[in-house]
């Protein structure tokens, strides 16, 4: 067979140019990159679990509504999904304070947060994606207010209706991330939700034990982070593999 054309290459997925325009073939790798790529290694079959993780929580998401760029899961390591434009934005939701903004502000982790909070960060490697604010966002035209808007309702929307579906197996969301992207279809262009949601972009702890159940275990050498995933899609109904 001949091979596909590599569009991107990131550090846990490659995008293959799709069967036919405007898609394209997503592939999750084993890899796994942490503190901007200082810390690296191999999970083996950590791809064939976000894949599968990252496809049943993208239809959920649309079935309530959320436009996304998933079309369908090719196999255990691939997906369909729609090429979009990429807004160079990470948005961060957090229910419970973790990671950076316990760091940042000094709230312990694990304190319940007053409300959601949405961050943005700038989609940068060589800057290690740093925090950002609407005004950096409009000012150098990353995207308009309107699409800003838009974002910030699908995000608590998601938020939501995540929060609730992790709640029911047991598992705090306790923050992630989301990315988008603009969709040019039928001479019309609208925003909708892209990448992956994973236990490579969340942090999930069990109710009980509040043990991490997400990629912290890679970052912080706790072990067992495919048995994590794998706990994370056996409590979704997704494992074993059909
Ligand atoms: O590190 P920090 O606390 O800011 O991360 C917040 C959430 O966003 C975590 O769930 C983390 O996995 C996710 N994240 C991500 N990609 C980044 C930064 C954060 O998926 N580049």
């Amino acid at each position: 067979m001949a091979r596909r054309r590599r569009v991107y290459e990131g550090k846990a997925k490659v995008l293959y140019e799709g069967p036919e325009p405007g898609t394209l073939v997503q592939y999750f790798k084993d890899d796994a990159t942490a503190f901007n790529n200082k810390k690296s290694a191999t999970i083996v079959g950590k791809g064939v679990l976000n894949n599968r993780i990252s496809e049943y929580l993208m239809a959920r998401i649309a079935e309530i509504g959320i436009p996304t760029h998933f079309v369908r899961r090719l196999n255990m390591r691939e997906q369909l999904i729609k090429e979009v434009e990429i807004i160079p934005v990470e948005v961060i939701i957090r229910n419970i304070s973790a990671g950076s903004l316990a760091t940042r502000l000094g709230i312990p982790e694990g304190t319940a947060l007053p409300r959601s909070i949405v961050e943005f960060c700038y989609k940068s490697d060589e800057l290690g994606d740093p925090l950002i604010t609407e005004e950096h966002i409009t000012a150098f035209g990353w995207a308009t207010p309107q699409e800003i808007d838009d974002i910030m309702a699908m995000s608590l929307r998601i938020n939501d209706f995540l929060i609730g579906l992790f709640l029911g197996i047991g598992i705090k969301l306790v923050d992630f991330k989301l990315e988008f992207g603009r969709l040019y279809e039928n001479e019309m262009v609208r925003v909708v939700l892209a990448d992956e949601i994973s236990p490579d972009n969340c942090r999930l702890w069990d109710t009980k034990t509040n043990e991490k159940m997400d990629k912290d275990r890679f970052r912080r050498d706790l072990g067992g982070v495919a048995e994590a995933y794998q706990e994370v899609a056996r409590r979704l109904g997704i494992m074993p593999e059909g």
